[in-house]
């Protein structure tokens, strides 16, 4: 691709952040005024864990170019080892980006404690610049059903039986 090619553009990342480290990070980063481009949209979840696979296949469906996630270092979850799961479905959902034609770069992984503002920051910068040298994402991705919530009440094994 021609150098400059994507300069003007501006990509859309969805960041997911665990309430424990990386969001305090994010938090740290901006009581401490460390600077880092506004292309990212934080959302917080109690964990990296939660993160259904869906919710990343659906940003990318849905308008971002790329996707971070963010957790709290190997053997410090609060969780005990849910980051372990989310570095899985991370392997797993690259693999599928790449089974879709999609640079699976669009989605990184980021390992942060609540005192690494500054990484964090720095992390995020540099994933703005390479996000940009690949342009925006090309777009449709099949469209990804939403992920069921149950109702209250609904018996926790009626969606095993889906
Ligand atoms: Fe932070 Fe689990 S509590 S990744």
């Amino acid at each position: 691709m021609p150098k400059g090619e994507h300069d003007q553009f501006e990509p859309v990342i969805l960041g997911f952040t665990c309430n424990w480290c990386s969001y305090r990070a994010a938090d740290l980063a901006g009581t401490a005024r460390v600077k880092y481009p506004p292309n990212v949209r934080l959302v917080r979840l109690m964990c990296s864990g939660r993160l259904d696979p869906t919710f990343v296949l659906r940003a990318l469906a849905d308008g971002a170019d790329a996707v971070l996630i963010t957790g709290c270092h190997p053997g410090e979850c609060h969780y005990l080892e849910q980051n372990y799961k989310a570095l899985r479905r991370w392997l797993l959902l690259r693999r599928v980006l790449r089974q879709m034609g999609v640079e699976p770069e669009r989605i990184r992984l980021v390992w942060a404690s609540a005192a690494e503002g500054a990484k964090l920051a720095e992390m995020i910068t540099a994933m703005v610049e390479e996000i940009r040298t690949l342009g925006p994402l090309r777009r449709p991705i099949l469209p990804v059903p939403a992920p069921h919530v149950p109702a209250p009440g609904e018996p926790i094994l009626a969606e095993a039986a889906r």
